[in-house]
C-alpha cells in the first residue's frame, strides 16, 4: 500500500463564497496557496457549464500561479474539452452534470456513456492529461472505465459518508470492493465527495486507494478554524489511518 495518500483540496466553495457578492473576496487562488502550505497534495476545481463557482479565470490564474499539480473536473462536453486541451492540467476527472443538481450527485454512467465517453477520454490521454472518471463503486462500471482506457477512476464517496451508522458499514465494503476491482485492473483509483473528519479514516485506510479529492466540508470547517488547520487535521487523519499498526483514528 502507497504509504502517503495524496489529499486533493477542492477548492470550488471558496468561489462560491466569492460569487454570492460577485466581487474578488475570498479569492480561490489564495486558498489554493494556503491549500499547499497545509500539506495539499493537489489542487481540484470543477468548472460547470453555468460556471456557479469557479470561472473560467479563475482555471487560468490557478495554472499559472499554483505549482501544485491541477486536477481539472468537466463534463464531456465539447466546450470543455476545448478548456482542457488549451490548459493542459496535470488531471481532468470527467464527472456527470445535470444543471438543476446542487452538487454532482452521482457517478458517471461509464458503462451506459461508452459510445459518448470514448473520444473525450482519447483526447485528453493524447494530450498527456490523466484522465479520471467519476464513478460509483461498481463493477461494472469500472470494468467500462478500463475498457475506455481511462487510466484512473475516482470512487464516488456520498452514499457512505451520507449513510448513518447501519447502512455505513455495507456502503464502506461497496468502496473497498471497488477499489480493490480498479487495481486489479491496472486503474489507479481515487475517492471523494461528502469526505469530513469523521468518514474519512475508513476511507484512507483502504490500500489500494492513492488519493482522495475533499472539498465541501474542508471550506465549511475553514469558517470556525482556518483552512490551514481543517487542512492539517485532515492531513493528519489520513496519515494516521495509513500506519500500519494504527487501528484506531481519532
Ligand atoms: N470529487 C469529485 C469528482 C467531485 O465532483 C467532488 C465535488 O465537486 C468532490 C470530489 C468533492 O466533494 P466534496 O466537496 O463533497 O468534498
Amino acid at each position: 500500500m502507497p504509504r502517503h495518500l495524496r489529499l486533493g483540496v477542492n477548492i470550488d466553495h471558496v468561489a462560491t463564497i466569492r460569487n454570492a457578492r460577485g466581487g474578488r473576496h475570498p479569492d480561490p487562488v489564495r486558498a489554493a496557496r494556503l491549500a499547499a502550505s497545509a500539506g495539499a497534495d493537489g489542487i481540484t476545481a470543477h468548472l460547470r457549464e453555468d460556471r456557479r463557482h469557479m470561472t473560467d479565470a479563475d482555471i487560468e490564474r490557478l495554472i499559472a500561479d499554483i505549482e501544485l499539480p491541477l486536477n481539472l473536473e468537466m463534463a464531456a462536453t465539447d466546450e470543455m474539452l476545448g478548456i482542457a486541451l488549451r490548459h493542459r492540467p496535470h488531471a481532468a476527472c470527467i464527472v456527470p452534470e445535470r444543471r438543476a443538481e446542487r452538487t454532482t450527485e452521482g457517478g458517471l454512467d461509464a458503462d451506459g456513456g461508452r459510445g459518448h465517453l470514448a473520444r473525450f477520454v482519447d483526447a485528453l490521454n493524447a494530450a498527456g492529461i490523466r484522465t479520471s472518471l467519476f464513478i460509483e463503486p461498481d463493477a461494472r462500471q469500472i470494468e467500462a472505465a478500463a475498457t475506455l482506457g481511462a487510466p484512473v477512476v475516482e470512487l464516488h464517496t456520498g452514499a457512505y459518508c451520507e449513510a448513518g451508522a447501519d447502512a455505513a458499514p455495507a456502503q464502506l465494503a461497496r468502496i473497498e470492493e471497488a477499489a480493490a476491482a480498479a487495481d486489479a485492473l491496472g486503474l489507479e483509483c481515487h475517492a471523494g465527495h461528502g469526505i469530513a473528519f469523521d468518514t474519512v479514516g475508513p476511507i484512507a485506510r483502504i490500500p489500494t486507494l492513492a488519493e482522495l479529492n475533499i472539498g465541501h466540508f474542508l471550506i465549511g470547517e475553514a469558517i470556525f478554524g482556518g483552512l490551514d488547520k481543517a487542512i492539517g487535521r485532515m492531513r493528519t487523519l489520513m496519515d494516521t489511518a495509513r500506519r500500519p499498526d494504527d487501528a484506531d483514528v481519532a
